[in-house]
């Protein structure tokens, strides 16, 4: 019989500072179940993280799930963790970014998370579109839209009064790139908080990590692990595969753990905050351990940072608008902002 894992004492579980001053748990459980885990299985999951340690969890209303996991959170208050004691983020879909659905889709989340306030709300995707959840990689929305920062500022000024309401703590972004970051610093009343942005040993972002650094933008990093069990339809030839890695496995086989664990480590040892997904309790528990005992060496470090591969798996292709030529152009990879 497996040993029951011991709780953790969050407490030990590092921070990291915003610039408003407020402290975020330095990693935080992901809840996006793809098509793979109900509802009720994540939700349980959160209640079972927060009985183990994770204070910080990583929501989303396109994930479907936030009314099961309004029920956990109720559970979890119920059971002695006050409000205050725990990190919940949730984010602004891609078919709500006009100006007159931003307060009432986040009063929405707030009702099924059972919430008074959230922590952290983003804006998802810098690009307003719709589409059906599961849908093909080459399904196009005709109303699909790139980024237009005069739209992208109207649907911010609401982020910015959901905060004025109190109804938010803090806003941020995700799935952004520098030029478009450029300019909502320039224009932004409350600048982010946070950047969300995919970030594992073969996708490191190196530039955009060290821009939300130099920027007092914490960068929080999806996928920590390389998202290994992504569905077929977002893999691509020449995706990479982290938890294969020489360098990691030869770290995890030092360290006695799962190759998994050795991204978590890398991830919150090198100053972003990973949200791991899993809803196996030996899985979460370990991540969450692995940020607070056997760190990874300097040595270590340094080598990780060599595998660097490039490697976007979480590409985007379903949210280009007609007239787009690939899905480079939702990166702004040469420095320029694509347009229609
Ligand atoms: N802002 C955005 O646009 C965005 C995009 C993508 C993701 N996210 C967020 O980031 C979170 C994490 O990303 P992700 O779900 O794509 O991928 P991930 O965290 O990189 O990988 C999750 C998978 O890794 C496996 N795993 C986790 N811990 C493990 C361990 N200790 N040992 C062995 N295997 C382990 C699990 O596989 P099994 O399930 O098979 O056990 C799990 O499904 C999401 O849930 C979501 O909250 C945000």
């Amino acid at each position: 019989m497996n040993k029951p894992l011991e709780n953790i004492d969050p407490n030990l579980v590092p921070k990291r500072k915003l610039y408003t001053g407020a402290e975020i748990p330095a990693v935080g459980l992901g809840t996006f179940g793809s098509d793979r885990f109900s509802g009720e299985e994540i939700a349980a999951a959160v209640f079972e993280a927060a009985q183990i340690g994770y204070r910080h969890f990583d929501c989303a209303a396109v994930y479907a799930n936030e009314k099961e996991i309004g029920t956990s959170f109720q559970k979890i208050i119920a059971s002695g963790i006050a409000r205050e004691g725990f990190w919940v983020t949730s984010k602004l879909w891609n078919d709500a970014h006009a100006e007159e659905d931003v307060i009432s889709t986040c009063k929405q989340t707030l009702a099924d998370l059972q919430l008074d306030y959230l922590d952290l709300y983003l804006i998802h995707w810098p690009f307003p579109n719709h589409h059906a959840p599961g849908v093909d990689v080459d399904a196009r929305d005709p109303h699909a839209l790139p980024y237009i920062h005069e739209n992208y500022m109207k649907t911010w000024r609401q982020m910015e009064k959901l905060v004025e309401m109190d109804l938010v703590k803090h806003i941020g972004t995700s799935n952004m790139s520098i030029p478009k970051l450029d300019l909502l610093l320039r224009d932004a009343k409350i600048k982010p908080s946070v950047n969300e942005m995919e970030l594992h040993p073969h996708f490191q972002q190196a530039e955009l990590f060290q821009y939300c650094l130099d920027h007092d933008i914490l960068p929080v990093g999806f996928s920590p692990i390389g998202s290994p069990t992504r569905p077929e339809r977002d893999t691509m030839p020449g995706d990479t595969v982290d938890i294969e890695d020489p360098v990691i496995l030869k770290i995890a086989k030092r360290l006695n753990v799962h190759p998994a664990v050795v991204c978590v480590k890398w991830a919150a040892q090198r100053g972003q905050v990973p949200i791991p997904f899993s809803i196996r309790p030996a899985e979460f528990h370990s991540n969450l351990l692995g940020v607070i005992e056997n760190p990874i060496t300097e040595s270590e470090m340094q080598e990780l940072s060599k595998i660097d591969k490039g490697s976007r798996l979480i590409k985007g292709q379903v949210f280009l608008w007609e007239g787009a030529d690939s899905w480079e152009d939702l990166w702004d990879a040469n420095g320029e902002i694509a347009s229609l």
